[in-house]
């Protein structure tokens, strides 16, 4: 794996990219080896809490098997800050011109998201056509990708949001998803009673659906 990844490297590498919210640093380096335990690597670790900086800069520093990502990347200053603290990739829950020129600019793989034909066009403008569909269930699911075939043949896709194991098959057989996020890998009770174990199980469950 190149050191930096590009989109569809990242999207490519296993079935889910699991969405990670984590308040305390102190489970980011245990939560990254469970989930590398059950044979993902890609992980999104999301700017939303005062500990994801950190959180990132740890798995970075102390898993090296793991591919650490930003999410939540919504400014400049996200993308800048995720950069510096070593994410390799960053994932955004919409698209700016100013967020795409940060990531290109630290070297950051952007897999920006979108829910309509105008931000696709846009993110495609700008050079982008791996992206997130977000928020994936809400915003028209399986049906609104199948009508994305034709105008938009040549992006690809990661649907993210409302996604579990109960549908990740139905979005994964179409020809223009590569892979799906989710947080059903990390739920916060196993994080919160450091049930290790329990994720490593979902992740190598995830891992299995393809
Ligand atoms: C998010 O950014 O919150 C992701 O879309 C995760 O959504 P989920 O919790 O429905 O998997």
């Amino acid at each position: 794996m190149a050191l930096k990844p590009s989109a569809l490297e990242v999207m490519q590498d296993a079935p889910v990219i699991p969405v990670i919210v984590l308040d305390d640093v102190a489970h980011a380096v245990p939560i990254a080896r469970a989930l590398v335990a059950g044979g993902i690597r890609m992980l999104e670790v999301t700017l939303r809490t005062p500990a994801a900086l950190a959180c990132i800069e740890a798995i970075a520093k102390d898993v090296p098997e793991a591919v650490v990502g930003a999410g939540t990347i919504r400014s400049a200053a996200d993308a800048q800050a995720a950069a510096l603290a070593g994410a390799r990739f960053g994932v955004s829950p919409g698209y700016t011109h100013a967020v795409g020129k940060a990531c290109a600019e630290s070297g950051l793989a952007l897999l920006p998201g979108v829910a309509t034909g105008s931000e696709i066009m846009a993110a495609q403008e700008d050079g982008y056509t791996s992206l997130k569909f977000f928020p994936a269930m809400q915003a028209g699911g399986a049906r609104l990708l199948k009508a994305w075939q034709g105008p938009f043949a040549d992006v690809k896709f990661c649907p993210t949001g409302g996604i579990d194991m109960s549908n990740a098959r139905e979005f994964l057989s179409l020809s223009n998803v590569v892979c799906v996020g989710g947080s059903w890998l990390t739920p916060a009770e196993a994080i919160a009673s450091g049930d290790w174990k329990r994720i490593t199980q979902l992740a190598a469950e995830a891992r299995a659906l393809r």
